[in-house]
């Protein structure tokens, strides 16, 4: 009895060891398996860090409901695309997800960089001139999520965006940005880093040309100078809005509460006209792009009055921006328009101190 009762307690002893070795194991195939996911993560992350982009870091999605502001946070991790793409357990096990991991297959990210304004003030040529940089992926019409679609969510915006490689910024324009109030705040909350564009004109000339459109438009249209001043009197009337967008500096100072001057670039409207390339090589330094774009993309269309493309994306052959684009614009009185250019003269030099540069308006 006594050798059996022995070999009894011995088998009872081999079971609980074999049971806690087989604990450890699996815990430890787990924990090795997870550490190999990470290790391919950083791999492929590594692979991306594409030096001019490290500063234009995406946004990450930690949690995106449609109708309802979205938790969103400012990636600190290691990647730059969704979170979902990288932490999800069986990431490694799909091939598709590690092809995206790897940035191989292109995915809708949001904008990390904004056309935000002015209305009229040449952003279309903005856009169609900088999507002509491979590294450039641009929503095609405006999208207005900002202003008018915010309750829609991250998700309903990200979808709006055409799919990019990694290394590929993605942008969009929606100029009424830089004149609403509720804007900043909320690009903020999406991405305290987003890069601000805005292409500003000299405002009298802008203003025209904002009423030139609503009258192409409009059957029946008061002349400019009946609206542009109340009541046939010589005082302003500052609350049409075609003037009061002109008054940047409100604007810009609304801004400025959210984001520091570094994130602004201000392009001159006037300049993208008279000289495209310029104005261009100024936005592919501030987004940390090679300097692609370049002379040999643009000529001079002398009936049209304005610089075009040899090519774009859509188009292999040369051509100008659509017929809305760069229209003549109706006689205005002068004394109307020096008027106006005195209301604004000291609009426009606090604008030129707090932008850090003049853009020679009279
Ligand atoms: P006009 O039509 O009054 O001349 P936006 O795209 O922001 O609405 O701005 C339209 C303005 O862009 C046009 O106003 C035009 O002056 C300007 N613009 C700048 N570059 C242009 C280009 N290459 N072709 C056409 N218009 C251009």
């Amino acid at each position: 009895m006594e050798p059996c009762k022995g070999s009894w307690k011995v088998l009872i002893f081999v079971c609980v060891l074999a049971v806690y070795l087989w604990m450890f194991f699996v815990d430890y195939s787990h924990t090795l398996s997870q550490r190999i996911t990470l290790q391919r993560t950083r791999i492929s992350v590594s692979a991306r860090n594409v030096p001019h982009l490290q500063s234009l870091e995406q946004p990450k999605l930690e949690e995106v409901s449609d109708g309802a502001v979205s938790r969103f946070a400012k990636s600190q991790s290691a990647s730059p695309r969704n979170s979902s793409d990288t932490l999800k357990g069986n990431v490694s096990t799909s091939k598709y997800q590690t092809l995206k991991q790897q940035g191989l297959m292109p995915s809708r990210q949001l904008p990390t960089a904004l056309i935000i304004g002015v209305k009229k003030g040449g952003t279309r040529a903005l856009l169609e001139f900088l999507r002509l940089h491979p590294a450039i992926r641009a929503a095609g019409s405006e999208v207005h999520f900002f202003d008018h679609h915010y309750v829609k969510g991250f998700r309903w915006y990200r979808r709006r965006m055409p799919p990019t490689m990694v290394g590929q910024i993605t942008m969009e324009k929606t100029p009424s940005y830089f004149v609403t109030s509720e804007v900043p705040k909320r690009v903020k909350h999406m991405n305290p880093g987003m890069r601000l564009i805005v292409v500003v004109r000299d405002p009298v000339t802008r203003a025209i040309s904002d009423y030139t459109q609503v009258k192409s438009k409009r059957v029946k249209m008061p002349r400019f100078e009946d609206l542009a001043f109340l009541n046939g009197s010589r005082i302003v009337d500052t609350s049409w809005v075609p003037l009061k967008i002109g008054v940047y500096v409100r604007h810009l100072e609304r801004w400025l509460q959210y984001f520091p001057l570094s994130q602004f670039l201000f392009v001159s409207g006037e300049r993208l006209i008279a000289d495209p390339v310029m104005e261009i090589t100024r936005v592919q330094d501030f987004l940390g792009l090679k300097r692609v774009i370049c002379e040999k993309h643009f000529y001079f269309n002398a009936t049209k009055g304005f610089p075009c493309l040899l090519k774009s994306e859509e188009r292999a052959t040369p051509h100008c921006l659509g017929k809305n684009k760069g229209r003549s614009h109706p006689y205005i009185d002068p004394m109307a328009v020096q008027r106006l250019r005195d209301f604004y003269r000291p609009f426009n030099q606090r604008f030129y101190q707090l932008a850090g540069m003049d853009f020679g308006w009279f």
